[in-house]
């Protein structure tokens, strides 16, 4: 492939994605970065990128429900392969406003998915990044496999079923050349910090209180980020057309235990707050509504098909995402006050 659009590029994960494959002897071409830039998608995130990488990456600033601007970046730039990432991806901003988690991940994705159909023959691959979240939620046992069947329960996920369900209906009667990836939560570098791992970082540094939703028990089976960009580009080179694959870290925790974890590793690296240990700051608040109670990926598909397994454990990944925080603050206080912001309207218009 030589002309390669990934959607969402300045968000959390696609931003790790970006860099990982620029970095990658086995990628050569070019990467479109197509991305609305809403509040979670910041360009500067991807600053490194665009002053070691000038000719093999360009960002295009446009909307995916805007379908003229994505036919003018699909005929200006070549391309002939896709890496969706692009949506709107936090379960509690759902709750309060699902308007724009249609109109982006679905009504998107199916703008996305026409432009993919015109381009016949020359299209290569269409990846579609998607989440658990689509199965609901488990009880105390058992895993989700590429086979379980479909039961969202936030206005995030349902939409997020409803693009897989779009991507995999875009193969079976266009023949398209799709693989899909429902992968459990990441943690890393440049995530959003109104995400549990990132927020919980930020307040435990500064002393403030550590809100867990209900009793804390809900259970997430952590993946770290890079280990979510090498299983990517795995199935984008060698996954088999029409097929989906569960990407999984095999690190089932609770909240509260995530929660205590981050404390007790900011204990040691910074020493204790004068008011005594971080994890004194944890603060049982009101549950989400819906909340799904347990996530658990199988992930043997990719294991013995493709030979990915993640690198990281929850250890070692969550030592190198504290440590990535306390060093890049400059990033943290930029999003926050809303720096960025202004930054992108000078640089891009409003
Ligand atoms: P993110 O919220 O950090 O980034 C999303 C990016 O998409 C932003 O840059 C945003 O500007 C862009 N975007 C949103 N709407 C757009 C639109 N209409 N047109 C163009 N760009 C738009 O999200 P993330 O955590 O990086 O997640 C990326 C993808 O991975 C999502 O599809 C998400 O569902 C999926 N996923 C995330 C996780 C996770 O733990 N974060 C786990 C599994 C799957
Ligand atoms: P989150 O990072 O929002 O990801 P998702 O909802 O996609 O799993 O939340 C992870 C878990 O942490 C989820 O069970 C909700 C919980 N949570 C809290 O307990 N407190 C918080 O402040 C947040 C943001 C999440």
């Amino acid at each position: 492939m030589n002309n390669l659009l990934v959607t969402g590029g300045c968000g959390f994960i696609g931003s790790n994605f970006i860099r990982y494959l620029l970095n990658q002897s086995d990628f050569s071409g070019r990467i479109v970065n197509l991305d609305k830039l809403t509040y979670a998608g910041n360009p500067q995130s991807l600053g490194d990128v665009e002053h070691n990488f000038p000719d093999h990456y360009q960002l295009e600033a446009v909307d995916l429900c805007d379908q003229r601007g994505i036919a003018k970046v699909f005929k200006q730039n070549d391309i002939d392969a896709i890496c969706h990432f692009a949506a709107e991806s936090h379960v509690d901003r759902s709750i309060n406003s699902p308007g724009e988690f249609i109109q982006s991940n679905i009504v998107g994705t199916y703008n996305l998915l026409e432009q993919a159909r015109a381009l016949g023959d020359k299209l290569k691959r269409f990846h579609h990044v998607s989440t658990d979240e689509v199965f609901g939620s488990l009880g105390e046992t058992g895993f989700f496999t590429e086979t379980t069947s479909y039961s969202p329960n936030s206005p995030y996920s349902a939409s997020k079923a409803s693009s897989d369900h779009l991507v995999r209906a875009y193969h079976e009667t266009y023949g398209l050349p799709v693989t899909i990836s429902n992968c459990s939560n990441n943690y890393g570098p440049f995530h959003f910090p109104e995400k549990l791992i990132p927020l919980v970082i930020l307040k435990a540094i500064n002393g403030e209180t550590l809100p867990v939703y209900g009793d804390g028990k809900h259970v997430r089976d952590w993946l770290y980020v890079e280990d979510h960009c090498s299983a990517i580009w795995q199935i984008i080179a060698n996954g088999e057309d029409g097929e989906t694959y569960n990407v999984g870290g095999r690190n089932e925790k609770t909240n509260l235990s995530v929660v205590e974890t981050i404390c007790s590793k900011l204990d040691e690296k910074l020493g204790q707050l004068p008011s005594g240990p971080r994890k004194d700051l944890i603060e049982f608040v009101k549950d989400r509504p819906g909340h799904d109670r347990r996530y658990a990926i199988d992930c043997s598909k990719i294991e013995k098909d493709l030979g990915w397994t993640p690198a990281e454990s929850f250890e070692t990944g969550l030592d190198q995402t504290i440590d990535w925080y306390l060093e890049n603050m400059a990033w943290v206080d930029s999003i926050k006050s809303g720096e960025y912001q202004t930054w992108i309207t000078k640089q891009y218009g409003s």
